[in-house]
């Protein structure tokens, strides 16, 4: 049976190997079209609710930034935009894309997967990700990333996490995957093996979309329960996506388990 540091392992070696990091993200071309600003940083994606009066004198922080695709966007509102994630293949990535030609200074941190590396704590205004907490298939490291967005934050610094979620997930057999409605299958979901939100799946041989953590509506209390343990004004919210799964301004994502993106905010009120 495999333990914690197997798990990261795995994942290190993962996304470590020599794969281009269009092909990590996945769908690039439909993940860059998608709005994630809207939804990380107004609250239920209303823009007459920003998590922040202002957000140009703000220094943010992305976890699991990878080859650096939200972090240039986000530069574009921040006073100051840093990463961390697991590979530093894709820091050296992020470093050209963003500080390269993109003419930012973005600071870089590789991180254990457990942690956020050597980013300064009690630093950051905000905390975000996307694409990228929902691979981690162990609810024991993602407390512990938790915690350290907690110490990273400044007191008054907030998060907004992005996952993948779908109402009925995790999936089991009994469960129709599709139904025969006047002669045409009608499709549910996606059906797809992961963890449960609970579990530690160290023994997964794979991440990155083909082994996740499978969020359901189960969960949302337990999710609520385990942000408030640190963060105070807890909120969680969603922005739909399986109407655009086939097509989002022409472009395209394959077809995926989530119906939904759900939001984990919070807010560091006192150290
Ligand atoms: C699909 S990519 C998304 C990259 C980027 N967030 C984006 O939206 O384009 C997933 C990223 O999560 C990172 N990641 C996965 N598990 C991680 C962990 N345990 N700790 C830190 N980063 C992790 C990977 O290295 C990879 O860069």
């Amino acid at each position: 049976m495999k333990g914690e540091t197997d798990y990261l392992n795995m994942q290190k070696n993962f996304y470590e190997a020599p794969i281009p990091p269009e092909v990590i993200v996945g769908n690039y071309a439909w993940h860059e079209e998608y709005p994630y600003e809207t939804f990380l940083l107004f609250k239920n994606g209303d823009i007459r609710k920003p998590i922040f009066d202002t957000f140009k004198d703000k220094v943010a922080l992305d976890f699991g930034c990878g080859s650096g695709r939200m972090v240039k966007r986000m530069n574009l509102l921040f006073k100051q935009v840093d990463g961390c994630d697991i590979s530093s293949r894709l820091l050296k990535e992020a470093e050209r894309y963003c500080n390269g030609s993109g003419g930012y200074s973005s600071k870089f941190y590789l991180t254990g997967g457990n942690d956020l590396g050597d980013a300064p704590k009690n630093f950051y205004d905000f905390i975000y990700c996307t694409i990228s907490m929902h691979h981690i298939a162990s609810y024991t490291i993602r407390k512990k990333i938790l915690a350290s967005m907690f110490e990273a934050l400044k007191v008054g610094g907030k998060i907004t996490l992005q996952m993948a979620y779908n109402p009925r997930a995790p999936f089991t057999s009994e469960l129709p995957e599709s139904v025969l409605v006047n002669g045409m299958q009608i499709r549910f979901f996606f059906p797809q093996r992961g963890a449960d939100y609970f579990s530690d799946d160290f023994d997964a041989n794979s991440t990155n979309g083909i082994y996740d953590v499978l969020i359901g509506k189960k969960d949302l209390a337990s999710i609520k329960k385990d942000l408030s343990e640190q963060f105070s004004n807890v909120a969680i919210w969603f922005s739909n996506v399986s109407n655009y799964l086939n097509d989002l301004n022409g472009k395209t994502h394959q077809q995926m388990w989530a119906t939904d993106w759900i939001y984990l905010h919070g807010e560091k009120s006192s150290s």
